[in-house]
């Protein structure tokens, strides 16, 4: 029998626990062919944030935990470097699995480069073309510190392309060769594989009394948004501008960020009023069934998120997006999404339109649903 693979997945953030999700699943269905270590560095923390996706998801309790916690992006990422490089020391991992573009992530890439270690990013090559966005900086050096780079899109392949990178696949993967393999999105896996759960388990349609589709979900929480005070303002004063004039109700899973910074920097009375305003819902941050319920039962997605502007796309509904540009951008270019920065008359503008016309069906972009498995393939095959 073949010696199993050591993968170490690091994690650390909501949306990386939810990708690990189907890593961890494909793993399970290879018996003994690979040994999956799971590392939380304890960004998040929160039962909301990060324990319920273990438990929802399936995924096995992290072998390891960190325990960082938060901090500034230099001392947050300073811990789980010393800490993630001490568990490297050990030697008892082949490679380790990154996902996205979190400081949990930069950690890791730094870490494992430094001691010779085999990185696999999965969600590489995704570009916003903006360094002000913390994120740009962590996914840029990971994909240059990886030995496999699993692109969800062409876009992304294309990215990597333009940085240098070859395609050329005649080759033995190696950190200064890496390869590039475009695989689908390990978030269309869990979105397909997950829906149907949904649909029987999820509560939180119930619980906010809401019947059929005739609901907006909105979601706030990239610093740039949360820390500004005139954005985060302008961000809110259009959501409940949008539910009076359009009679219709709006649900708001509030990130742990976004509620301390609302909580500091929002104008008291826009406060009071999104509080107390019937059919105005801001709630906890949403499990991931509950989540998906929400996107898949929803007229319109509104949000500054990665993962749910894609999971919007999956779902067929439109999207108005809260930043100025974008790395998915095919769910522009299919006229799925729109840019609208944190601008209220944009914001309401194309919010109307889309909640008049809807959008047209579009192609999958995003792979078969099994990105995990070829991910999964390849690192076997560089055995
Ligand atoms: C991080 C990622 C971001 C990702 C997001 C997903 C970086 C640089 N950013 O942003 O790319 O989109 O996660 O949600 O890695 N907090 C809690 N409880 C928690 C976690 C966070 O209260 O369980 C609060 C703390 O006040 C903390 C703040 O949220 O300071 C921000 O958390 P942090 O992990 O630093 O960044 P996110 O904004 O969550
Ligand atoms: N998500 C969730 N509950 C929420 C908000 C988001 O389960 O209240 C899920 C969402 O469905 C997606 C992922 O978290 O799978 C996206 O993570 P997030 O928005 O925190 O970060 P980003 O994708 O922008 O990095």
């Amino acid at each position: 029998m073949a010696t199993p693979l050591r993968l170490l997945s690091i994690i650390g953030a909501r949306p990386q626990i939810i990708k690990a999700a189907s890593v961890s699943r494909a793993v399970a269905n290879l018996g003994d062919r690979i040994a999956h270590t799971i590392l939380h560095t304890g960004q998040h923390y929160d039962t909301g944030m990060s324990e319920v996706f273990f438990q929802e998801l399936g995924i096995p309790a992290a072998d390891i935990n960190l325990g960082v916690g938060s901090g500034p992006h230099g001392h947050q990422t300073a811990l789980m470097l010393a800490a993630i490089e001490e568990v490297l020391l050990r030697k008892e991992h082949d490679v380790v699995v990154l996902y996205g573009d979190t400081n949990s992530t930069l950690a890791g890439a730094l870490a494992a480069i430094k001691l010779h270690v085999p990185v696999a990013h999965i969600e590489a090559g995704l570009r916003s073309f903006n360094k002000a966005m913390p994120e740009e900086i962590n996914r840029i050096v990971c994909d240059h510190c990886s030995t496999w780079l699993f692109c969800p899109t062409k876009t992304a392949v294309d990215n990597l392309q333009r940085e240098g990178v070859s395609l050329d696949m005649d080759h033995v993967p190696t950190k200064d060769r890496p390869r590039v393999v475009q695989c689908g999105d390990v978030m269309f896996d869990n979105s397909m594989h997950f829906a149907a759960l949904a649909r029987s388990r999820a509560t939180v349609l119930q619980e906010l009394e809401i019947v059929g589709t005739d609901f907006v979900l909105a979601t706030v929480h990239r610093d740039n948004n949360t820390d500004d005070p005139l954005r985060l303002n302008a961000i809110f004063g259009a959501l409940l501008e949008l539910h009076q004039r359009e009679r219709i109700a709006i649900v708001v899973p509030v990130h742990p960020r976004t509620r301390k910074m609302m909580d500091r920097l929002l104008d008291p009375a826009l406060f009071a009023a999104l509080s107390t305003t019937q059919g105005f819902h801001l709630v906890p941050p949403a499990g991931f069934l509950d989540m998906i319920a929400l996107e898949s039962n929803a007229r319109l997605v509104i949000t500054d998120s990665g993962g749910v502007q894609k999971e919007a796309f999956f779902f067929a509904k439109p999207c108005v997006i809260l930043r100025s540009e974008t790395e998915w951008l095919e769910l522009v270019q299919l006229g799925q999404a729109e840019l609208v920065d944190a601008d209220p008359e944009r914001i309401l503008s194309a919010a109307e339109r889309f909640l008049r016309d809807g959008v047209p069906s579009c192609q999958p972009v995003f792979g078969d649903g099994h990105a995990a498995e070829r991910i999964c393939a390849e690192l076997i095959k560089g055995q």
